[in-house]
C-alpha cells in the first residue's frame, strides 16, 4: 500500500468515527429559524409552536418569503431543500429547481448570427423555466411534515393579504427591474403612478393570496393544473413564452443524494447537480486541505484560497450539467486526487485563467435563503430563486405569481458570459426538460458533533460565500456573526479578477495581491445574505444569525415546558 491511500484511508477512518450525524435524536431545548425576513423567520416560528417539525416550518418560510420577498424567490420558482431528518440521520437534497419547456431549444436565444439577443433569456416569458417550487412544497408536506399543507401555507396566505411594509432592498430590486415590468407586476409593485413606493407602503397581494389557497387546497393540481395553471399558461402565450399544458403535468421534483465531503475530520454536506454548489466547495475544500491554512499569513492565505476558487470554478464552467442529460465524473471532480493534482499546480503567485474576458458580473442580483433547526434535531437549509431580481420581471395576469427567468442559468452559447458572467460548455447547453445548471449551495458543515447549517444567494458567488464562512467555521476564527459578517472576496476563473466587497481586503492585502499579478475588483457595494443556524455539541444551544447586511431576521426560541 503506498502512503497516500493509508493517509486516505486512515482519514476515512476518522472521519467515520467524528463523523457527528445525529444518529440517535438529540432532544434539543431549542429550535431555531433564520430567513431574510422577520414575516418569513415568524412564520417559520409559528408553524413550530404549532406542533409542526422543520420541514413544516420549511414550507411556511419557503411560502411567506414569497409574498414578502418577491424579488427573491416564489412559487414561479425554484430551489433545493437539503433535509436532515433526526430519526435516522436520513440526508438528501430535495431539488425544486425550474426545468427548460419541451419547446426549449440549444439555440432560442441566438440571433441570425449566431450572437446571443441580449435580455432574451432576462427578461419576459421566453426566460422562464417551468417553476419547481410549488411541487417541491407539496412534497415536503407528504413525505417530511407532521402537518397538513394547507396549516403551513397559512401565515403566507395571510401575509398575501395582510400586506408587507415595502423597505429598502425591496426598493432597490425594484428600481433595477423597473424598466422591464409587465403591467401586472407594475399593479402589485408600483404605486399608482407607476412608481417604487416609500419604504412602510403596504403591499397587499389578493391573486397571490388566492393563488396560495389553490395550492393549500387543491396540492399538486392546484398549481399545475386547473385555474392557476390556465391563468399562467394563457399569460405565457400571450407574452411569447413556450410552456404547455404537458410541461406543467410533467413536472417533477427530485431527491438526491447530497455531495458529501471531508475537510480535516469535518462533514461537508451540500447541494447536488443539477446545483453545482456541493461538488465546487468539495473540490475548494480539498484542494485547500493540502496547505496549513492556520500557518499563513492572511495574504498567503487568501492567494491560496483565491486559486482554488478558480482552478475549481474552471471545472464547473466545463464539465458541469444537469445530470440526468450528461455524464458528469462527479467522484473523480470531488476526489482528493484530483485535488492533489490542482493543488500542486499552485504557486505564490497568480496563475492567469486561460483567457481573460471584460464582463464584470451586473449588479442587483436576488435570491433567498434561510436554515432551520427543530428541537428533534431535523433540519433544513434551503436556497429558492427565481433568479433576478423580480425573475423575468413578469407576472402572470389574475395569478400575483413572478415568473423566474431562471433559463438564463443555461450556457446560451458556449462560452458566452452569463448573467452571473460565468460561463459553461454544452454540458449546460440548453434542452428541453433539462435543469440549468445552479450555484445555489444550502449545506450542513458538521465538526466534532457541532453543526452549522447555512447558505446565501448571490449567483456565482453563492459557492465562495459559503466556502469562506465554512472556513470561518472550521478553523475557529471567531463567532457564527462573525462569519456572517466577514468581508467577502470571490475568483470565478473567468473572467480573470478577484472581486471583493468594500473593506474585505485592506490596502496592504490588495497592494501585495496585485504584485503577486491579480487584477482585483472592488464591487461598488456588499453582498449575499446569509442566513444560518448552529447547533453547539457541548452545551446542547442552538444560536442563528442573519446577514449584518440586510434586513433577515434570526431567532432562537425555548421550547416551552412540559412541550
Ligand atoms: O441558481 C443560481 O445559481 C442562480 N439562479 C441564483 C441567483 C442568485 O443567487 C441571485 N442572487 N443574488
Amino acid at each position: 500500500m503506498t502512503l497516500r491511500p493509508a493517509l486516505f484511508l486512515f482519514c476515512g477512518f476518522i472521519y467515520f468515527f467524528s463523523s457527528p450525524v445525529f444518529s440517535d435524536p438529540p432532544e434539543l431545548k431549542q429550535t431555531a429559524v433564520a430567513s431574510a425576513h422577520p414575516m418569513a423567520t415568524s412564520a417559520g416560528l409559528e408553524i413550530l409552536q404549532q406542533g409542526g417539525n422543520a420541514f413544516d416550518a420549511a414550507i411556511a418560510v419557503t411560502a411567506t418569503l414569497a409574498v414578502v420577498e418577491p424579488m427573491g424567490s416564489g412559487l414561479g420558482g425554484g430551489g433545493f431543500w437539503l433535509l436532515h431528518r433526526a430519526s435516522d440521520g436520513y440526508q438528501v437534497m430535495l431539488d425544486g429547481r425550474e426545468k427548460a419547456p419541451a419547446a426549449a431549444t440549444r439555440d432560442m436565444y441566438l440571433g441570425k448570427s449566431g450572437h446571443v439577443i441580449d435580455g432574451l433569456s432576462l427578461n419576459g416569458a421566453l426566460a422562464s423555466a417551468i417553476p419547481g417550487v410549488p411541487a417541491a412544497l407539496v412534497h415536503l408536506a407528504s413525505h417530511y411534515g407532521k402537518l397538513p399543507l394547507r396549516e403551513s401555507l397559512q401565515p403566507a396566505i395571510r401575509a398575501a393579504e395582510k400586506g408587507f411594509a415595502v423597505y429598502p432592498r425591496y426598493q432597490k430590486l425594484l428600481k433595477f427591474r423597473q424598466p422591464h415590468l409587465n403591467p401586472a407586476a407594475k399593479n402589485i409593485f408600483l404605486t399608482d403612478k407607476n412608481e417604487v413606493p416609500v419604504v412602510g407602503t403596504k403591499i397587499i397581494q389578493k391573486d397571490l393570496a388566492a393563488s396560495l389557497r389553490r395550492l393549500a387546497i387543491g396540492q399538486r393540481d392546484g398549481f399545475y393544473k386547473g385555474e392557476t395553471a390556465e391563468k399562467l399558461l394563457t399569460a405565457v402565450s400571450k407574452a411569447g413564452g413556450i410552456w404547455t399544458q404537458e410541461d406543467l403535468d410533467n413536472y417533477q421534483v427530485v431527491e438526491r443524494a447530497p455531495v458529501v465531503g471531508n475537510y480535516r475530520g469535518a462533514r461537508i454536506v451540500s447541494a447536488a447537480l443539477p446545483s453545482s454548489g456541493g461538488i465546487v466547495l468539495v473540490e475548494i475544500l480539498n484542494i485547500l486541505s493540502g496547505f496549513d491554512l492556520d500557518a499563513l499569513s492572511e495574504v498567503e492565505r487568501k492567494q491560496k484560497i483565491i486559486e482554488a476558487m478558480r482552478l475549481a470554478y474552471k471545472d464547473r464552467a466545463e464539465f458541469l450539467g444537469d445530470s440526468d442529460f450528461i455524464q458528469v465524473d462527479q467522484k473523480h471532480l470531488v476526489s482528493m486526487a484530483h485535488a492533489d493534482k490542482l493543488r500542486s499546480g499552485i504557486t505564490d503567485k497568480a496563475t492567469p485563467s486561460d483567457f481573460l474576458s471584460e464582463s464584470p458580473l451586473k449588479e442587483g442580483q436576488d435570491t433567498s435563503h434561510f436554515s432551520i433547526i427543530d428541537d428533534d434535531g431535523n433540519r433544513v437549509s434551503a436556497t429558492l430563486s427565481i433568479n433576478y431580481p423580480f425573475g423575468s420581471a413578469m407576472v402572470a395576469d389574475g395569478t400575483g405569481i413572478v415568473l423566474n427567468d431562471e433559463m438564463d442559468d443555461f450556457s446560451a452559447s458556449p462560452g458566452v458570459e452569463n448573467g452571473y458572467g460565468l460561463i459553461g460548455s454544452s454540458a449546460n447547453a440548453i434542452e428541453a426538460g433539462k435543469r440549468p445548471l445552479s450555484s445555489m449551495s444550502p449545506s450542513f458543515i458538521e465538526k466534532d458533533g457541532d453543526v452549522l447549517v447555512l447558505g446565501t444567494p448571490g449567483g456565482s458567488r453563492i459557492i465562495t460565500m459559503v466556502l469562506i464562512a465554512a472556513l470561518d467555521f472550521l478553523h475557529g476564527r471567531g463567532e457564527l456573526e462573525d462569519w456572517l459578517a466577514r468581508g467577502r472576496f470571490h475568483h470565478q476563473y473567468i473572467p480573470d479578477v478577484v472581486q471583493f466587497e468594500p473593506g474585505a481586503l485592506s490596502e496592504s492585502e490588495q497592494s501585495e495581491l496585485s504584485e503577486l499579478g491579480y487584477e482585483l475588483k472592488e464591487r461598488q457595494s456588499s453582498y449575499g445574505n446569509m442566513h444560518a443556524v448552529l447547533f453547539k455539541a457541548k452545551s446542547r444551544d442552538l444560536n442563528a444569525a442573519s446577514d449584518p447586511r440586510w434586513l433577515g431576521s434570526a431567532e432562537v426560541r425555548e421550547k416551552a415546558a412540559g412541550e
